[in-house]
């Protein structure tokens, strides 16, 4: 059984992933953070990390980037693997984390389903082929509270496209500020905020003939819990390192 202290558990993702561990043999929330006060969880949840007593295999963290930099300096007191899973962190806090992995286990995704990184590998692919004679644009909508715009996993995807292209790329978030014709190099970025919609992510390849689509569609948040809880169990027992879900994917592929 894997023991987890669980930041961020009061809210949407930390609930998903609260209710996936009830009943289930394999995971335990022997604790959790957050700045909500909440006495409906049957686990402790501090609003200050350094109170905390429970011992703990795991920190998951579905927070804010703004507490971040606090639930690494946490990791490492407790020299506990950290899986970051928040999103629009700054570069300071990222080069932070990126730091850590030499004292402590990390684990960072900006997007936690197996199925986005399946997908980012088919959109590498296609950019080797498909790259210059194609334009590609990555468009991406969330529900209407997400605050970050665009997703990190939008950003993940253009990073990921852009390693395969040799040019010299310029990323264009939305159009409206941007008055001259689309160039070979850019790779155009929108969003869209609206409703529930958990998470759509479209790669689009466009020519002058034919438009090649790479499309996710993340039907309920039970997919970045479920990563989340696949991750806990990747990274127990380890002591330092960086890894993410391209670790866990090639566990499938056996690469
Ligand atoms: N990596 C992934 O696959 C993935 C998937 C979904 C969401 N996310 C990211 O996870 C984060 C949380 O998403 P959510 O939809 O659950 O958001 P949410 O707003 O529903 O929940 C965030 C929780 O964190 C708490 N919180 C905020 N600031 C805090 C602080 N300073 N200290 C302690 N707790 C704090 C809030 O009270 C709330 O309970 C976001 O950054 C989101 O983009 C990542």
């Amino acid at each position: 059984m894997v023991k987890i202290f669980l930041h961020g558990c009061c809210g949407r993702m930390g609930k998903a992933i609260a209710a996936l561990c009830e009943n289930n043999p394999d995971y335990k929330i022997v604790a959790g953070g957050d700045i909500i006060e909440n006495n409906n969880y049957s686990f402790p949840v501090y609003t200050s990390l350094n109170e905390c007593t429970e011992d703990f295999d795991v920190i998951i963290d579905f927070s804010n980037a703004t507490a971040v930099p606090t639930v690494l300096e946490f990791a490492k007191s407790r020299k506990k693997p950290f899986i970051c899973c928040t999103t629009a962190l700054s570069d300071q806090t990222v080069a932070d984390i990126l730091n850590a992995s030499e004292e402590i286990a990390i684990f960072k995704s900006a997007n936690m389903s197996v199925g986005i990184n399946l997908m980012i590998e088919l959109a590498k692919q296609a950019t080797k082929i498909l790259y210059p004679d194609f334009d590609i644009e990555i468009v991406e909508a969330h529900h209407n509270r997400k605050l970050d715009a665009p997703s990190g996993t939008a950003m993940m995807i253009a990073n990921a496209i852009d390693q395969e292209i040799p040019d010299q790329t310029e990323f264009v978030y939305d159009r409206h500020s941007v008055n001259k014709a689309r160039s070979k190099q850019e790779i155009g970025i929108s969003s869209i905020r609206g409703g529930n919609i958990v998470g759509d992510h479209d790669v689009m390849f466009i020519s002058d003939e034919e438009i090649v689509t790479i499309s996710h569609r993340a039907q309920t948040r039970d997919v970045f819990a479920k990563g989340a809880l696949r991750a806990a169990s990747f990274m127990c027992g380890k002591e330092r390192g960086y890894f993410t879900m391209s670790d866990i994917i090639a566990e499938y592929t056996g690469e």
